[in-house]
């Protein structure tokens, strides 16, 4: 008999009860042994289409196709056990209809065994997103800053400045009333964030926001200095790892090229062998 030692992992509903009590400590991942190495210390990974530009050197968002996704989800799939993993909709495969993202949606779902999908937008949004909620797929909302409409805002903007608060409360309400089971706001002024907080029931995932969010999300190769053709002011790095990789590279060239590399002492012996 065997003993089953697998880790429950943590479902939408867990993430909600979260809101107000303990704060949603929320990271992106790519790959498998990234996904091992973050495991124990979040509880929700999102597969962020993020991965076109930090790991495809694309020059946004809007290049990332399902194929891509649905990759790396499998990837991220196999290193997580307790956090909860969200699936990012690209652009292009949700916006058409809500039949049209649910057959992305579905995909994820069946394919990288994700617990719940991500995607942007507010009230336009909000028919897809009870669409799917209604038919057995958590929806994580996303407001505010939306990179997919990048060309829209000519920029990666802070939004809900001035009258445009107005509209993203409004949009937040919106996803919430739709089934949402939380909301990614990103790059808002810190008290329009806090008032979004305090009005909704869901938890808010701040992404240069507020401290009071309910939770935090931030792309890992920010926070590991991996990804440094810009860095967005709210950005803490926590390293940086990009200047190492450089300097390491670096060091190996330089011993290879003098003939230091492999060191004797690396060097597998094979007299004696048949
Ligand atoms: O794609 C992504 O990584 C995201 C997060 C920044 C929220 O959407």
């Amino acid at each position: 008999m065997s003993v089953n030692t697998r880790v429950k992992a943590l479902t939408p509903p867990d993430i909600q009860a979260m809101k107000s009590d303990t704060p949603i400590v929320c990271l992106t991942a790519y790959t498998t042994p990234v996904a091992r190495m973050i495991d124990e210390h979040t509880d929700l990974v999102l597969v962020g289409d993020s991965v076109g530009m930090v790991m495809h050197g694309m020059p946004n968002t809007l290049g990332v196709s399902m194929d891509m996704m649905v990759m790396h989800g499998k990837a991220v799939r196999r290193g997580l056990q307790r956090p909860l993993l969200v699936m990012d909709m690209p652009f292009g495969s949700y916006e058409q209809s809500p039949e049209q993202a649910f057959e992305n949606a579905a995909r994820f779902m069946k394919e990288t065994e994700c617990g719940a999908v991500k995607l942007e937008g507010g009230q336009e949004m909000a028919e897809t997103i009870r669409f799917l909620c209604n038919r057995g797929i958590p929806v994580m909302a996303h407001v505010g800053l939306t990179p997919q409409a990048v060309n829209v805002f000519g920029g990666y903007k802070t939004q809900g400045k001035g009258n445009d608060e107005a509209r993203i409360i409004d949009d937040a309400i919106a996803v919430q009333e739709a089934g949402a089971f939380s909301v990614v706001c990103e790059k808002m002024p810190d008290p329009l964030a806090r008032k979004i907080t305090k009005k909704l029931e869901i938890p808010t995932i701040g992404i240069g926001a507020s401290v009071y969010c309910d939770g935090q999300i931030l792309v890992i190769d920010d926070m590991l200095g991996m990804f440094t053709d810009f860095k967005p002011k709210f950005v803490k790095r926590f390293a940086d790892l990009g200047t190492k990789v450089n300097e390491m590279a670096a060091e190996y060239a330089n011993e290879v090229r003098n003939r230091k590399f492999p060191a004797p002492e690396h060097v597998y012996d094979y007299a004696g062998e048949e």
